[in-house]
């Protein structure tokens, strides 16, 4: 796990109040997997206090660079749009546990900023298909067309491929072997049923409110089921934000 200051690259917009960032750090990019995140300080000073969590869109390894993408939702998100190529920024990661990497075919199933997540994953799976939900604009479509066989999109809107939810892009998931999910938690709980109709392994990306994101405050809790059906908090920072479907409860 690396701390430290990277040298920011961009800073972009790249669809309505979404942006990638990319930075340099050729030991996260090393180590990173699909799935991990890093935990960015954001402004110089005490506000915002804690760090944010951000998932790695792409950690281009050959080059040392990594990618974020990220949704502007509050306050922290907002001064992060305020870095520059040239400027620092102080991160912290690679942490948590990613998607596992499953040889066979294979689904990502994204919505939202969730999808961000699914690029490192699809690009290192050897067959995969993608259903990928957006709230209007679309993001990212072309890289995931670059390495998935397929590529389906929906949109709430109907601007970004069908009118409704990416959900309904599909009746069956029984042609995969493993199907990935990282989205809004209704979405994900129905990936999760239709996987489990079909007798599908499915991972989840959990999104819990983070503090340390090094498994010391609890901040992250989430309710886990362990095989014997004794309940459990996990923390999502460090036991996740991965975990296997039949384990993790996605409560309201
Ligand atoms: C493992 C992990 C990976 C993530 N990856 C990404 C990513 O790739 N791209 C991205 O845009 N966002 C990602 N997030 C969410 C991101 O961390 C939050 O959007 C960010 O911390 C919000 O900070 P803020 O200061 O802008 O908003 P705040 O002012 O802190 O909050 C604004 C709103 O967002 C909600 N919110 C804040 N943090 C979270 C959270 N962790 N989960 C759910 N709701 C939250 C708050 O309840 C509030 O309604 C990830 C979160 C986790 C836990
Ligand atoms: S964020 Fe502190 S234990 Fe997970």
């Amino acid at each position: 796990m690396v701390y430290k200051d990277c040298e920011i690259i961009s800073n972009k917009e790249i669809a309505q109040g979404i942006y990638e960032l990319c930075f340099v750090s050729a030991q996260i990019a090393e180590a990173a997997e699909p799935g991990q995140f890093v935990h960015v300080k954001i402004g110089k000073g005490l506000d915002p206090l804690l760090r944010r969590p951000i998932s790695i869109c792409k950690a281009d390894a050959g080059q040392g660079v990594i990618s974020l993408v990220y949704q502007v939702v509050g306050r922290g998100t907002k001064v992060l749009t305020e870095y520059g190529p040239g400027e620092v920024l102080d991160v912290m990661g690679p942490l948590g546990k990613g998607f596992p990497v499953i040889e066979g075919k294979c689904a990502v199933i994204g919505g939202g900023i969730g999808n961000a997540p699914l690029l490192e994953l699809a690009s290192r799976l050897r067959s995969c298909d993608a259903y990928l939900g957006f709230r209007s604009q679309g993001y990212k479509v072309e890289e995931f067309n670059a390495c998935c066989s397929q590529v389906q999109l929906a949109s709430d809107d109907g601007t970004t491929g069908a009118k409704g939810f990416v959900t309904a892009l599909f009746d069956s998931l029984k042609q995969y072997d493993a199907v990935y999910t990282c989205g809004p938690k209704p979405m994900m709980r129905r990936v999760k049923e239709m996987c489990k109709r079909d007798g599908v392994k499915c991972y989840i990306s959990v999104e819990e409110r983070m503090g340390c994101g090094v498994g010391a405050c609890l901040v992250c809790a989430c309710k886990t089921q362990a095989a014997d059906g004794s309940l459990h908090y996990s923390k999502a920072c460090k036991d996740g934000p991965v975990f296997d479907a039949e384990e993790v409860m996605l409560d309201e």
